[in-house]
């Protein structure tokens, strides 16, 4: 079978990207992407391409190639269930906040819509796709919804994570390190649908990279995947806590076992802690299935990941305090970068987020830059904690448009998101507008501590 239509529901960070990469590569599908939210829609219209709602590299000109050619933005989810053969679920899928399993399963009530949507509007078979990251054992209970609540016609569900990372989801789309499909190996028509998603990436992804596996290992191989990554980031932060009170180095450490072949270089950055929206939720989230599963000791290993990424984000906090003379009571502090890492406006989860709220509390004053948050974003933010109320927020907290901004006057500054243009500022002008001892407290190791210190700024990086 040869897929001609096909839908995304959720225009999301995972759901715009990979739509807009599969239309781009393959001209004679027609992919839409529909979403509940009117206004992310629109900005998936804007005429001004600049203006779609995700900010990612190279983003906005893959859209602008395949817009209103076969790639196609809307509300109206059932007309485009009603015409796709093939439909991909790409919902969020929050941590729950409330009842049974709160702050640790999996919300599926995102998923569960849709699943039901679909049933509802379904007049001929359907190949399901599960994008979103979800518990194991998901396309179980899609499945029955599917066949008790539809119109009697045939669906096959499919589990296709994602691997992107927000900040370089282009080139991973356009080069994965591989592609994951799990379906049902054990019938002919699963095997046929899994083949039909086959060759839809094959468009551009040669098959060895395209892997094929039952639906259950599909799924946890998404959470293992997650877990995995975010563990290292906690590893490589446990260590710098003590580098820095052994006059060791995390970053020469890191340096000295990446070179290991076994364990390899990459994701080794000791930093103020992992954000984004998936690391925490999806972790919480295998933590909560291995409890129910009864497996305590497989629960508490992952969930200590967790514990170690809020440790690193309030310890970093607690330094800026400790440092300015155990009191930041009416001082400026400037937090330079909001987003939960360069190349992204997203700020899900972000280090920045619970850092600003620690210091607040400490009654600072928070002046924020950011080059690709909003102010309105920002407030958000902080307002979703609900730590103090939003016109406290409002005194305490301003949003500038410049990084030199931010600084004048400060008493001190904190890096925040690993920006390049941070490299690159004027410090030297910013030393001399900063109130002295000037203080800055780099939480990403982006600045060069030497030429830094020689400036005359106090200088402190994470794990060293
Ligand atoms: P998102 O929150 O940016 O997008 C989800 C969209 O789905 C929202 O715009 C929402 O309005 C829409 N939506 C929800 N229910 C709907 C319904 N019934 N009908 C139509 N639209 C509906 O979320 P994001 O970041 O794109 O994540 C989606 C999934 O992908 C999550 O499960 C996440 O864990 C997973 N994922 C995210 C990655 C990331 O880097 N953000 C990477 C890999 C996976």
């Amino acid at each position: 079978m040869k897929v001609k239509n096909i839908c995304c529901i959720g225009a999301g960070y995972v759901g715009g990207p990979t739509m807009a990469i599969i239309a781009q590569k393959s001209p004679e599908i027609t992919v839409t992407v529909v979403d509940i939210n009117e206004k992310r829609i629109a900005a998936w219209n804007d005429p001004d391409v600049e203006q779609i709602p995700i900010y990612e590299p190279g983003l906005s000109e893959v859209v602008a190639e395949a817009r209103g050619r076969n790639l196609f933005f809307s509300t109206d989810v059932d007309a485009a269930i009603d015409a796709a053969d093939m439909i991909f679920i790409s919902v969020n899928t929050p941590t729950k906040t409330y009842g049974m399993g709160k702050g640790m399963a999996a919300d599926l009530k995102y998923i569960e819509l849709c699943a039901r949507q679909i049933a509802r509007v379904a007049k001929n078979d359907k190949i399901i796709v599960e994008k979103s990251t979800l518990p194991v054992r998901t396309a179980e209970a899609l499945k029955r919804i599917l066949d008790n609540t539809g119109n009697g016609v045939n669906f096959q569900i499919l589990s296709n994570p994602e691997f992107l990372a927000e900040g370089t989801a282009v080139t991973d789309l356009h080069k994965p390190d591989r592609v994951l499909i799990g379906g049902d190996l054990d019938s002919e028509k699963g095997r046929e649908a899994i083949q039909a998603l086959v060759d839809v990436y094959a468009h551009w992804v040669t098959p060895d990279n395209i892997l094929t596996t039952n639906v259950w290992s599909s799924e946890l191989s998404k959470l293992t995947a997650n877990a995995f990554l975010a563990q290292r980031v906690s590893s490589i932060n446990a260590m710098s806590e003590l580098c820095e009170v052994t006059e060791a180095d995390v970053q020469e450490v890191a340096k000295a076992i990446g070179m290991d072949s076994r364990i390899g270089p990459k994701f080794l950055k000791a930093s103020v802690g992992f954000g984004g929206s998936c690391f925490q939720k999806d972790i919480l989230n295998l933590v909560y299935i291995a409890k129910s599963f009864g497996l305590n000791e497989v629960a508490d290993y992952w969930e200590q990941v967790i514990l170690m990424n809020d440790h690193q984000k309030r310890r970093f906090a607690a330094k800026i305090v400790k440092t300015l003379f155990n009191t930041v009571s009416g001082k400026k502090i400037a937090l330079l970068g909001w987003a939960f890492k360069k190349d992204t406006n997203d700020t899900r989860e972000s280090a920045a987020i619970y850092v600003a709220d620690y210091l607040l509390n400490e009654q600072a004053e928070i002046v924020v830059y950011d080059p690709k948050v909003t102010q309105e974003q920002i407030l958000a933010d902080l307002d979703y904690l609900g730590t103090r109320s939003e016109e406290e927020n409002r005194k305490l907290i301003t949003v500038v448009n410049t990084a030199e901004a931010a600084c004048a006057e400060a008493h001190a500054v904190a890096v925040m998101t690993e920006w390049d243009e941070f490299k690159t500022l004027d410090w030297e002008a910013i030393y001399t507008h900063m109130l002295k001892p000037a203080f800055l407290f780099d939480g990403r190791r982006l600045l060069d501590k030497e030429a830094l210190t020689d400036l005359g700024f106090e200088f402190y990086a994470i794990g060293s």
